[in-house]
């Protein structure tokens, strides 16, 4: 009998090590006991059989890796021994991967795409609480959640990526992870009580989910397919649904019979209004510091377009408004050449806060970094939320990179539609104060001509 003593629950590294020497030495998967940590060492009367020297690389598909890999982190104890013995097999017939009617292989298959969905319900439904050690610090963030399988350390980088300027921690039961801006940690589990249970921002996911709950929708069943119960205490619009739910029979009827195009117009702006005072309020990157304001979007909150820049510039700062100044008016004028009627669409920016460098009594603009630009991705996903535009126009490659959440080659994507997560149809251009910067009149003119094209064909679209 061969023991093996596995780290943690997730290390896929000890798995592939010791299974590459057991199948090295022949070693039948009856053979070996999978543990561990300081699991007990005599389960089955195994005996603690040193194991063979590891050999040479193994030749195995990168698809087994991959799945290995991710079913490594299903709670299930058998998975140790069952990858094991779909190595073996495929060792000996590396063409049975592709066996969808084997049952070990539908097994592990299984086992993949539960940890696959738990990772998505992570990333979905985790929710930060702002904690703040003392009056005027800035917040620490921290979350409470409890995975069903062992997938925390693989979605850490997801959670750095996301919110790379924030410090925050995401409290789990058998492991903690902390990020203080440039370092991930991990500490022990914790339990429910040590996350916070409230925080302001509470208060806009509230009124925003009470506004766009629509008793004509209701589907219990697939609410608990998509959010299970179990998640819900951690979220704080679930706090809501019981009452809603109550309430829907009546509201339903209310609604019918309230004007269809005044009723969500309405819920919508409060939502917006309540989301734009958070926003006036937000410290999630350094950049709220030497900026005047949040300069927040601006439009009829059901616009069908939305236009997003980059950032506000020195004359947007100043009249916390968005495109006010050399770079609105270009956009102003293209707009009315592409038939678009800046009054009826919505314009907002990917950061924002006015980024800039002090020169003399000048404030020169800098570029927002990945950073910046992702610490300020809720907001504009809150906007897409509220304003559900059927178009939304990236103005540059800040814009491309808040909406699509990676790096955007303007010149390969523009002209062509992309999809949103919103379900928004999004188009991708240049930004105005690119064509303000040529200094060669007829390429300017050129570059203008490609731009209005740009605006009219998203706008052609709606
Ligand atoms: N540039 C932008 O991207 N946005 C503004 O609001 C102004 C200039």
């Amino acid at each position: 009998m061969h023991r093996v003593t596995l780290a943690d629950e997730d290390d896929f590294d000890g798995w592939r090590d010791a299974a590459r020497a057991l199948a090295a030495a022949n070693v039948p998967p009856e053979a070996v006991v999978w543990q561990v940590g300081d699991a007990p060492s005599d389960l089955f009367g195994a005996t603690a059989a040193a194991l063979p020297p590891a050999p040479g690389p193994l030749r195995v598909s990168r698809q087994f890796i991959d799945l290995a890999r991710t079913a490594i982190l299903h709670r299930d104890p058998a998975r140790f021994a069952l990858l094991y013995t779909l190595l073996l097999r495929l060792i000996a017939r590396p063409g049975a991967i592709a066996d969808r009617a084997d049952p070990l292989i539908r097994r592990i298959e299984g086992l993949a795409k539960g940890v696959r969905r738990d990772i998505h319900k992570m990333r979905a439904f985790v929710r930060f609480r702002a904690v703040a050690d003392a009056p005027g610090d800035d917040p620490r963030y921290v979350a409470w959640f409890e995975p069903e399988h062992h997938i925390v350390r693989v979605n850490a980088r997801f959670f750095v990526d996301r919110f790379h300027t924030m410090h925050w921690s995401i409290l789990t039961p058998a492991l903690t992870i902390y990020w203080d801006g440039s370092v991930l940690s991990e500490g022990p589990g914790a339990s429910r009580a040590d996350a916070p249970q409230d925080d302001p921002v509470e208060a806009v996911w509230k009124s925003y989910y009470a506004s766009i709950f629509n008793p004509a929708r209701l589907k219990i069943g697939a609410m608990l397919k998509e959010m299970p119960r179990k998640y819900w205490k951690n979220m704080p619009e679930t706090a809501l649904v019981a009452d809603l739910i109550k309430g829907a029979r009546a509201r339903e009827l209310a609604m019918v019979q309230t004007a269809r195009a005044t009723a969500p117009a309405g819920d919508a702006r409060a939502a917006w209004a309540a989301l734009r005072d958070e926003a006036a309020a937000c410290t999630r990157c350094p950049l709220h510091r030497p900026a005047t304001a949040t300069v927040f979007g601006e439009g009829p909150v059901d616009a069908p377009l939305m236009l997003v820049g980059e950032q506000p510039g020195d004359q947007e700062d100043l009249a916390v408004r968005p495109f006010v100044g050399p770079a609105g008016q270009l956009l102003d004028a293209a707009l009315a050449e592409a038939g678009i009627d800046r009054a009826a669409t919505y314009l907002t920016n990917a950061v924002k806060h006015f980024k800039f460098e002090p020169r003399g009594k000048r404030r020169i603009h800098a570029t927002p970094d990945a950073g910046e630009i992702s610490a300020c991705r809720w907001w504009i996903e809150q906007e897409l939320l509220i304003v559900r535009p059927r178009i939304v126009v990236a103005l540059g490659a800040t814009a491309a990179r808040a909406l699509l959440g990676r790096t955007v080659t303007i010149a390969r994507e523009r002209g062509r539609p992309v999809s949103l997560e919103s379900g928004a149809e999004a188009w991708i251009t240049v930004h105005p104060s690119y064509l303000l910067r040529l200094p060669d009149p007829a390429a300017a003119a050129e570059q203008r001509a490609a731009f209005v094209a740009d605006l009219r064909a998203a706008a052609a679209r709606l």
